[in-house]
């Protein structure tokens, strides 16, 4: 059902967005990956990609959070691809602090990557989407944002505030056959997560470890295919947020 379908994946030359482009192209889509700086990373994912799959996959540099260059990417896509179908809002990052001393930097570039790139990125691709009659947004959340967590109060914003993007975009847009959905994970195994591996928040996982990123990317390539699923966030947390 995707095969031959286009996806571009955001921040995916690492972590859970390459584990999402590397789970997307297994089931025959071409990937576009977006990547921040890492180009050989990115470049990595995408040979993967071809020749585990035999799939069409470039890699991009864009900052998610300009709204210039996300257009300038979307553009180039669709002149390589012809179009998009499937668009896959994972870039994101942490600037951890207690609020009472957290400088306006860190909230500003939290916010601004995290939330206004999904905003950029689905602004742009509407478009394309509105065109083929057709389209699948997955943001990537975080229980962060159900939760809320304690030194987090600009992720939570950030990952909270995509929950409610998801909702009011896929209300907009289903009546033109496009669904938007979230993902919320827990700790999964990631260089974002790497000093919380042995940690106490262990305990706190009803499952009893962190989860892989290959299993966030289950859950993004059945929402790919839930074709009456729309408006929801689907938690990959072993639990922590029940
Ligand atoms: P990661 O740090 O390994 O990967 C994030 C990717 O986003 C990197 O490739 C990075 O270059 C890219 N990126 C960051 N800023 C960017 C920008 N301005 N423009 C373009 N790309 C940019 O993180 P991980 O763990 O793979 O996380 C992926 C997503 O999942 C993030 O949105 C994160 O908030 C979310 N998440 C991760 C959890 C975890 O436990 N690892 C838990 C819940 C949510």
């Amino acid at each position: 059902m995707l095969k031959g379908k286009t996806a571009i994946v955001t921040g995916g030359s690492r972590g859970i967005g390459a584990a999402v482009a590397d789970k997307l192209a297994s089931l025959g889509v071409n990937v576009a990956v977006i990547y921040a700086g890492n180009q050989a990373a990115a470049d990595a994912v995408c040979a993967k990609c071809k020749a585990e799959h035999g799939v069409e996959a470039k890699s991009y540099p864009c900052n998610v959070a300009s709204f210039a260059e996300t257009k300038g990417v979307v553009a180039a896509i669709k002149a390589d691809f012809g179009t998009v179908h499937i668009l896959v809002n994972n870039a994101g990052i942490t600037r951890d602090g207690l609020l009472a001393m957290m400088p306006e930097r860190a909230w500003d570039a939290v916010l601004d990557t995290n939330l206004k790139g999904a905003f950029n990125m689905i602004r742009h691709c509407t478009g394309l989407f509105l065109r083929a009659k057709e389209g699948c947004i997955i943001n990537i959340s975080s229980v962060s944002g159900l939760m809320g967590n304690v030194g987090q109060c600009n992720y939570s914003a950030s990952k909270a505030g995509l929950i409610g993007l998801t909702k009011s975009a896929a209300k907009e847009l289903a009546p033109k056959g496009i669904r938007c959905n979230a993902i919320a994970p827990g700790f999964i195994r990631t260089d974002m997560t790497e000093t919380l591996e042995n940690g106490p928040l262990l305990s706190m996982i009803p499952l009893g470890r962190m989860g892989e990123a290959e299993e966030v990317a289950e859950a993004a390539a059945y929402l790919a295919t839930a074709k009456y699923v729309t408006g929801e966030t689907i938690r990959v947390d072993g639990g922590i947020a029940m």
